[in-house]
């Protein structure tokens, strides 16, 4: 794929790319605005080899937006920014509940967040994403026309101190304008996160928001990253769905999460 200063080649069609050749910890801001603008377009970026410090990993998400926190999610003692997402057998929580966009339930969710691997497991624990540019173009102009100006309500959920989270639910768009690319995007999440359509009947939501979600998890939209020791994966979670596939038995995984600040969703 041609760029002006990063090697990226495309994982599938139109979802992930795999950028090389580049230092995270010592990116040129030129580098940073066109990692930006990839990662936008194809929702995902790997960049294999990295091997990032915390403050490293925190400074690089820096550059990106102001760095941000799951509210309700446990913070690092000495890197308040950082999210330890570890899971074995002996969890009672799995942090997710299938595919998802993170903390969509604030009034400004994050833009990017980062993902880079402590301890892998010797097999499973993928990670998948979906792309809604996709899931909304696929749509026909019918239902693109019915969601025009539609909320859909976000919520808490599923989290480790749900208390610290923010009580009252926040109302996003269903259709979000991504401000890099200008394209439009499905903003759903898991169906505990996220429940009802502004002004529909209790049923009517149920299965608008079913169908949209099922929608959203087309094969051919998806990119399925195997873990290596070093990979770090950024991903947009304003054109994106996520979900860490936690097959590992009892082997532990353990992952450093850093995110970013977005802007208020907005649909046009
Ligand atoms: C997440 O859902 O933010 C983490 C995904 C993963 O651990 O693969």
């Amino acid at each position: 794929m041609k760029t002006k200063s990063l090697n990226a080649e495309l994982l599938t069609g139109q979802t992930g790319v795999r950028i090389t050749g580049v230092n995270i910890s010592e990116i040129r801001e030129d580098q940073v605005l066109e990692l930006k603008q990839l990662v936008s377009e194809y929702c995902v970026g790997v960049f294999p080899d990295q091997s990032l410090s915390p403050d490293e990993q925190l400074r690089f998400v820096e550059r990106l937006d102001p760095l941000t926190f799951t509210p309700g999610e446990q913070r690092h003692s000495q890197w308040r920014h950082l999210n330890v997402v570890s899971l074995s057998s002996t969890s009672t929580l799995p942090p997710i509940n299938g595919f998802h966009t993170d903390t969509s339930f604030v009034p400004r969710p994050p833009s990017y967040t980062t993902l880079l691997p402590k301890k892998l497991s010797s097999h499973g624990g993928d990670t998948v994403f979906v792309n809604q540019y996709m899931a909304y173009e696929a749509l026909s102009p019918v239902m693109q026309r019915m969601l025009r100006g539609l909320r859909f309500r976000h919520n808490a959920a599923q989290l480790k101190n749900l208390d610290e989270a923010p009580n009252e639910p926040v109302w996003h768009p269903a259709v979000r304008m991504h401000p890099i690319t200008g394209r439009k995007a499905i903003y759903i999440t898991q169906p505990n996160r996220c429940s009802e359509v502004e002004g529909m009947k209790p049923k009517e939501s149920k299965h608008l928001l079913e169908f949209l979600y099922a929608h959203c998890q087309h094969i051919y939209a998806m990119y399925r990253h195997r873990w290596q020791p070093n990979d770090f994966v950024i991903w947009d979670n304003r054109c994106s769905m996520h979900t860490g596939v936690f097959d590992h038995g009892d082997e532990e995984r353990i992952m450093h999460r850093v995110m970013c600040q977005g802007e208020e969703p907005y649909e046009s």
